[in-house]
């Protein structure tokens, strides 16, 4: 019945769309200016294939969004009343006669229902298409792009839509979408246990009162280690279970792998206990994890995530399909950002971890306005299921988003070239927790803390009474123009993020970036639903109504700041500021808050 239904609306599609006035009803979609540092080189090889997307418009994203935030408040009656997969994908579903108008285009140019594959809830279409077909398709101009880095895509710089499915089509990739995605990872250094960075053995605790036992151990002023994290963040003592159901995960790009003796290694120096133990090894697309390719981002993740949290439950996914690619392959190139491939893995996923930490983003203002709002909402699905979902805020402070690297200076690429702060992406994503960075004991702001203000998502209200605070001291004459007042803020949270003693290649390694302090928020963040699970609760799920509604919990970091553009940056400040956001966990308080 259903076949029947499409083949009526197929044949008169395939009738239309031969009609020259259905080719003149080509409407622009989508136009960008191409980022700066991308040249246009040669036109794209015909029959290269590109797996497009299609992103049906969401029939009910505004409801989905009230429920996400009703299950999250804690002040709700629904607070941790999460939806189920079933619910979530039903809000989501999209209309079904965007569905049928998007095949009966499709089938028109040849495309059947058996080449296509759709996303759990429907709202994503994809479809492999040779590169002459997709100019057809689109009215678009494929060409090979060159980043002044030497990374090349295949991209056009617009792309129109007949002008009845501008409705029932929100974008498709790959078109417009040049971004760089990247770790967060600043500094990777091979430590040589050189004595003269460790403090004498004598050297007395250094006092801090919010920590466990009112001190933490003085070599965590020079090497960060689980214990330290411990002991500076509250929570000594505490013995998580592993048969809760609890669950934590770390995610791995750009072919990172996570080596599994230098985890033995990193266990035997930080975790005893946790020796013998390992993660679960997922992969989506393909994604490998070579053992003779070990990762400096991928150990520091899952040392560290699953060091502190250790022994709840861990996954590492591994996602292929990342740029930088080879443009002239004749098999199809998976060339969007891979976290849509992972976000909707995660979705099709009936139960998957309740914290996932990232520490990978991308320039917001390289990704299309569409794309970075579709992102998001996929990241509010897996909220309102109960997941919480931490992203690292970046290692460039204000100018986070790619400064020009002769001057420093920070330029938009929306054709205008205004000087302006640039923001991360999906740090500013209103609907994950983005954690900054912190260093020494006791902690200042680290100059890298990625921070600031997007320009692409508004405020949510859930930080209105903290970012109005920071706004009014800050006044309004200072970096006037630089940023979008009205913009989501981060980061939420920061933590330790240098000088982190990792295991790579076999050996002691002390690394730096808002990739450290991400999984270790998420780690304190699994303990806390270990907490909430054995007390007959759910998880915590998307933590910002939560976060920004208490009164403490949080050690609120007021020195340092974060330079970039050609500015010294914001000061951390007492309260949520640009840089360090609430400040840095202090578990046995937020325990007993959440229990
Ligand atoms: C921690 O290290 C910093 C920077 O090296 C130093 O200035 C500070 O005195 C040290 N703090 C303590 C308590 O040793
Ligand atoms: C770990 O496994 C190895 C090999 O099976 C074994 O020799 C060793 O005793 C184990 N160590 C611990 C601490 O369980
Ligand atoms: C793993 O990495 C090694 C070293 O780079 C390489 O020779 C080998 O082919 C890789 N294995 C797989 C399965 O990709
Ligand atoms: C943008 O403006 C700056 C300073 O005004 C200039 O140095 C730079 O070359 C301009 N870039 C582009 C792409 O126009
Ligand atoms: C940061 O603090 C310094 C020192 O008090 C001050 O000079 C500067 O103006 C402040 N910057 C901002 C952006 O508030």
């Amino acid at each position: 019945m259903k076949c029947s239904l499409l083949w009526t609306v197929l044949t008169v599609a395939a009738f239309a769309a031969a009609t020259p006035a259905a080719r003149h009803s080509l409407k622009v979609k989508e136009s960008i200016a191409v980022p700066r540092g991308w040249a246009k080189r040669d036109v794209a090889p015909r029959h290269m294939r590109l797996n497009l997307r299609i992103a049906l418009p969401q029939s009910n994203f505004a409801l989905l969004e009230q429920e996400l935030y009703e299950v999250s408040d804690p002040a709700h009656e629904r607070y941790g009343a999460h939806l189920s997969q079933a619910e979530v994908n039903e809000l989501i579903a999209p209309r079904p006669e965007s569905v049928q108008q998007v095949k009966a285009w499709l089938a028109g140019h040849g495309l059947r229902e058996e080449d296509l594959s759709f996303s759990p809830a429907g709202d994503w279409i994809k479809v492999a298409v040779p590169v002459s077909l997709a100019e057809e398709m689109l009215d678009a101009e494929y060409h090979v792009y060159e980043h002044s880095e030497g990374d090349t895509l295949v991209r056009t710089a617009s792309y129109s839509l007949p002008e009845h499915l501008h409705e029932h089509v929100e974008l498709i990739q790959p078109t417009t979408l040049f971004s760089r995605f990247r770790g967060m990872k600043t500094s990777f250094r091979l430590h040589e246990l050189d004595a003269s960075v460790a403090p004498p053995a004598s050297a007395p605790p250094i006092h801090v009162p919010s920590a466990s036992g009112g001190k933490v151990d003085a070599s965590c002023n020079t090497t960060i280690t689980v214990q330290c994290l411990k002991e500076l963040y509250n929570a000594v003592g505490y013995t998580p279970k592993a048969n809760t159901g609890n669950q934590i995960a770390a995610t791995g790009y750009l072919d990172q792998f996570a080596n599994l003796a230098d985890l033995q290694l990193f266990y035997a120096d930080q975790v005893p206990a946790a020796i013998n133990t390992s993660f679960k090894l997922v992969s989506i697309n393909g994604g490998q994890n070579n053992q003779s390719e070990p990762g400096g981002e991928a150990n520091l993740d899952t040392q560290f995530a699953f060091g502190i949290s250790h022994p709840i439950p861990a996954t590492f996914y591994t996602t292929a399909g990342s740029p930088p690619f080879i443009p002239d392959v004749g098999t199809p190139t998976d060339s969007n950002e891979p976290y849509l491939d992972w976000v909707d893995f995660v979705l099709n996923h009936p139960n998957p971890p309740q914290t996932i930490s990232t520490s990978y983003g991308d320039d917001e203002q390289t990704v299309p306005l569409s794309f970075a709002q579709r992102v998001c909402n996929d990241f509010a699905q897996l909220g309102a299921r109960g997941v919480t979902l931490t992203f690292s805020s970046g290692d460039g402070g204000v100018g986070d988003g790619d400064p020009d690297p002769a001057t420093q200076q920070c330029f938009t690429n929306d054709g205008h070239n205004k000087t302006e702060f640039l923001a991360a992406f999906p740090a500013s994503c209103p609907f994950v927790t983005t954690v900054g960075g912190t260093h020494l004991v006791p902690e200042t702001a680290i100059s890298f803390s990625g921070g600031g203000f997007s320009n692409v998502f508004s405020r949510p209200k859930y930080q209105d009474q903290q970012v109005e605070a920071f706004l009014n001291k800050l006044g309004p004459k200072t970096f006037a123009g630089l940023f979008n007042k009205n913009g989501r803020a981060y980061p939420d949270v920061s933590a330790q993020a240098d000088n982190f003693r990792i295991f790579f290649e076999g050996r002691a390694a002390l690394i730096a970036g808002t990739s450290a302090s991400c999984p270790t928020f998420a780690g304190f963040v699994a303990l806390l639903n270990d907490a909430r699970l054995r007390a007959g609760k759910p998880p915590l799920g998307f933590l910002n109504p939560l976060i920004y509604s208490l009164k403490s919990g949080f050690n609120d970091i007021t020195t340092g700041n974060n330079p970039g553009c050609g500015t010294q940056g914001f000061n951390a400040t007492k309260g949520w500021d640009p840089v360090t956001g609430l400040g840095t966990p202090n578990f046995g308080v937020l325990e007993k808050l959440v229990v």
